[in-house]
């Protein structure tokens, strides 16, 4: 019996496989290396490369590992790209997503776990944002994700099937172990930008948009430690595993920081200065977004551990250091 873990190649789902190997679960990884690195998998998982919409390569491997689960985390994941580009967010997101459940309803995979994301809200009215909240999308991104979302609730009404979509927020940090971290080229999320920045890869980095109607005028935003989130999937999984039922919910810690406090933890954490130059608002960017989590410690029972935005930014540089010395090798 496997775990596939698609896009296990990337940043997040690199971590869920250690984090299952840790487990000792079997993993198999489908990663076409569009965005991720075959040096980011664990050597101890078992990696396919490809897409996942090769109907024929996902139900071989379904069918020769003994896959009892999928977490799906292979998909596109900028704001501003997707509103350049929607349709090719759409084709990543939704058009691939319908064919790889498509390909496990059909192989007998019953349990399956989806990258959603806190986009799905657009700006929610409430803080902190809670599952019930109203779905307005203001990103393709976001609509991508909240159309599998509900391919995967009528799924589950369907057929023998349940699923578990949780919806990231700001997601951050590396493995506390610095086994893998973020490594994506051409990275945008605002703390591996900082954290760039702050050890010399970037000559300085972009505060977009000062005017919002937050407390000092950038967006705040709840950053979640990725190893705490990985934990989340494993609960979810154990819960599916043991007979629970599909469920829907955030992960987020529902404390919100605003982009200027968070290039002062990275400054505080690096122990250096760097350049921030203030610019315009970014298309697509959502002005406030904090998570109740409730649902994810209820019925998970998801009890983070590494909330701290320093200890977030600790590992993310630790992450950057390790980066460097391997870009040098
Ligand atoms: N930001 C900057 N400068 C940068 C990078 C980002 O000012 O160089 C700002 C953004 O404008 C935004 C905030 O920092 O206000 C956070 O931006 P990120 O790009 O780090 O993340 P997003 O909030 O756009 O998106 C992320 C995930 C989504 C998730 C969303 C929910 O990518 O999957 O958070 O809040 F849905």
């Amino acid at each position: 019996m496997a775990v596939l873990v698609t896009g296990g190649a990337g940043y997040i789902g690199s971590h869920m496989v250690w984090a299952l190997l840790d487990q000792g679960e079997e993993v198999v990884v489908l990663d076409r290396l569009s965005t991720g690195f075959d040096w980011a998998v664990a050597e101890a998982a078992t990696l396919v490369v490809g897409d996942v919409a090769d109907r024929n390569l996902v139900k071989e491997t379904i069918r020769k590992h003994e896959v009892d689960a999928i977490i799906h985390f292979a998909g596109s994941v900028i704001v501003p790209e997707s509103v350049a580009d929607p349709l090719g967010y759409y084709l990543n997101n939704t058009a691939k997503s319908r064919d790889l459940i498509d390909v496990a309803i059909g192989n007998g995979v019953k349990n399956f776990i989806f990258s959603s994301t806190a986009a799905v809200y657009g700006s929610p009215e409430t803080f902190p944002v809670m599952e019930e909240a109203p779905l307005r999308p203001e990103s393709p991104y976001g609509t991508s994700k909240l159309m599998t979302e509900m391919m995967l609730r009528d799924c589950a009404a369907a057929h023998d099937f349940r699923y578990t979509a949780l919806r990231y927020f700001n997601v951050s940090g590396a493995d506390p172990k610095l086994r893998t971290g973020q490594s994506t080229k051409g990275a945008t999320h605002l703390i591996k930008v900082a954290c760039e920045t702050a050890t010399g890869k970037r000559p300085y980095m972009e505060v977009f948009g000062t005017d919002y109607a937050t407390r000092d005028g950038t967006c705040v935003r709840d950053y979640v430690h990725v190893w705490d989130l990985v934990n989340a999937h494993y609960l979810a999984l154990q819960r599916m595993r043991d007979g629970g039922g599909s469920l829907v919910a955030n992960c987020g810690y529902g404390q919100g920081y605003s982009v200027l406090e968070v290039i002062e933890a990275v400054r505080r954490v690096a122990g250096t200065d760097f350049e921030v130059r203030m610019s315009g608002r970014r298309p697509g960017d959502t002005v406030a977004i904090v998570a109740s989590n409730e649902r994810c410690r209820y019925d998970l029972g998801w009890q983070p551990k590494h909330q701290g935005l320093e200890e977030i930014v600790g590992h993310a540089l630790g992450w950057e250091a390790k980066l460097a010395r391997r870009n040098r090798q």
